[in-house]
């Protein structure tokens, strides 16, 4: 499973991308405010750290305006995938960007239905939010599986990029239904490498060795 990092802060990219744990980023127009940065300046930034793709999401809400801020977001550089919402607009948008060779994230996906609607008009990416579903009392995890198998029934080549990941258990189940892609937080994936045995034998390993009087360097 690719893993994408869900942050427009550079330094926590950098931490990653250095460990090959970045396959790509997303952000949006929250990640944007948060960063304090210029979208145009932080996008082409991140754009030139990673190899993967780096979403950058369109704030208009009729096609023809997302296709013309797509397009001056795709020039920023190669590895950009334009973000538009899941709209009937974003949809228009969608196709008219991907005809050209743009790599399109429709992003907003809260139903198994939007997803086959983006696949249709050559997405390259839909992103299901899984946590925004949790938090109302919808298991997100049930649409990652619905469009698996959807995705999997008529062979569309749209990737599944699981969005909105709250939790290590939301990466794990994830990965095991099949997501091609996962965007989490940095801390995320840090907690990922994290197991209440591992601390406890690592504890019990230095205590012994300290009894052994030993340096290794
Ligand atoms: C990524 O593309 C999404 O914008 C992001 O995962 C949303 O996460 P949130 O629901 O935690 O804001």
């Amino acid at each position: 499973m690719k893993f994408f990092v869900d942050t427009a802060e550079v330094d926590e990219i950098a931490e990653l991308n250095d460990l090959g744990m970045c396959d790509g980023v997303t952000t949006n127009p929250s990640l944007i405010l948060k960063s304090g940065r210029d979208i145009l300046e932080v996008t082409k930034e991140i754009a030139g750290m990673v190899d993967g793709p780096v979403s950058a999401e369109v704030v208009a809400l009729k096609a023809e305006d997302m296709i013309a801020e797509g397009r001056k977001l795709a020039k920023i550089a190669e590895n950009i995938a334009v973000k538009v919402p899941m709209t009937w607009d974003g949809l228009k948008a969608c196709g008219v960007l991907a005809a050209e060779g743009t790599m399109v994230n429709v992003t907003l996906c809260f139903s198994a239905n939007q997803a086959l609607l983006a696949a249709k008009v050559g997405a390259t990416f839909i992103s299901p939010f899984i946590g925004r579903l949790d938090d109302i009392n919808i298991d997100g995890l049930d649409l990652i599986d619905d469009i698996r198998t959807i995705y999997d029934n008529y062979g569309y080549d749209t990737q599944i990029l699981a969005a909105s990941i709250r939790s290590v258990n939301h990466a794990k189940d994830c990965a095991l239904i099949g997501a091609d892609v996962m965007t989490a937080p940095p801390e995320v994936i840090k907690k990922m490498a994290n197991h209440v045995l591992t601390d406890k034998g690592l504890d019990a390993f230095m205590k012994d060795w300290a009894k052994t009087g030993q340096k290794i360097l």
